[in-house]
């Protein structure tokens, strides 16, 4: 099956998600949408969320995607149940805060959740918190960080994470990524943390269950695909955003792909 794997974010953060699942998935297609618009969704209403990422889907499906990726922290945790229960012919996989993750490989030590202030007080997260609370874990809500992320100004990212990471420097040795703007920035969260850190985030395993749903389903491009297609939209402008977020954005698919 060549028709496109569709991934959604309010932004460029789903691209470090579509970078693990293109090395997972090589052969397949991909149609990005980077819905800058309405960025940041982490501020956003329940509904607004819901009735955005909707409109989205229903576009996805019209591009006829296959299948769809939540590549936002944020709208899988306000808005993958709806769009479950409302799409049921087509699988969607959603992103959450690699949590797990710490209580499986790093549960002694000392863990900072990063993610937007809509993820943190979100249902779901809350209950992945109760689940595997390690106890010796801050929960820190970035409200505006996604953004300055965005806007690609590096001397506001260094500022904001000096200003906001100042109380937790060296006291930190696992920080999770729960929004998917933030692997962008790890070298400067590492500076500012003062200290090595292991960072989390949820791109490879979800990437690993896009390919096992894909795979059940007998929905996998199983030919070599020397011409992949990978489509990258923003709302903003209409615009590839390749030409948009330029380098950094090249630079970072390019790296190890
Ligand atoms: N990348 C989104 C997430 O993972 C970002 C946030 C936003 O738009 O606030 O939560």
């Amino acid at each position: 099956m060549d028709e496109p794997i569709g991934i959604f974010d309010s932004g460029i953060g789903g691209v470090t998600v579509l970078k693990e699942i293109v090395k997972i998935l090589p052969n397949e297609n991909y149609f990005y949408y980077s819905d800058s618009t309405n960025n940041p969704y982490g501020d956003k209403k329940d509904c607004e969320i819901i009735d955005i990422c909707d409109k989205i889907v229903n576009k996805l499906i019209d591009e006829k995607c296959k299948a769809i990726v939540i590549a936002c922290n944020t709208a899988s945790a306000k808005a993958s149940r709806y769009l479950r229960e409302k799409y049921k012919n087509i699988p969607i996989i959603a992103i959450e805060p690699a949590y797990k993750m710490v209580y499986d490989n790093s549960y002694e030590k000392t863990t900072l959740v990063m993610a937007t202030k809509g993820t943190i007080e979100s249902e779901k997260f809350n209950l992945l918190f109760k689940k595997y609370n390690n106890h010796k874990t801050y929960l820190l809500p970035c409200i505006g960080l996604a953004d300055i992320i965005e806007s690609g100004d590096t001397n506001k990212i260094k500022n904001y994470l000096n200003k906001n990471l100042g109380i937790y420097k060296n006291r930190i040795e696992n920080v999770v990524l729960g929004c998917t703007h933030y692997p962008l920035i790890k070298k400067e969260i590492m500076q500012s943390l003062g200290n090595e850190i292991q960072f989390f985030d949820g791109a490879t395993s979800l990437a690993r269950h896009l390919k096992n749903i894909l795979e059940e389903k007998e929905m996998l491009n199983k030919k070599k695909n020397k011409n992949q297609n990978i489509i990258f939209i923003d709302t903003s402008t209409k615009k590839d955003i390749r030409v948009l977020k330029e380098k950094r954005f090249y630079e970072y698919l390019k790296k190890d792909l």
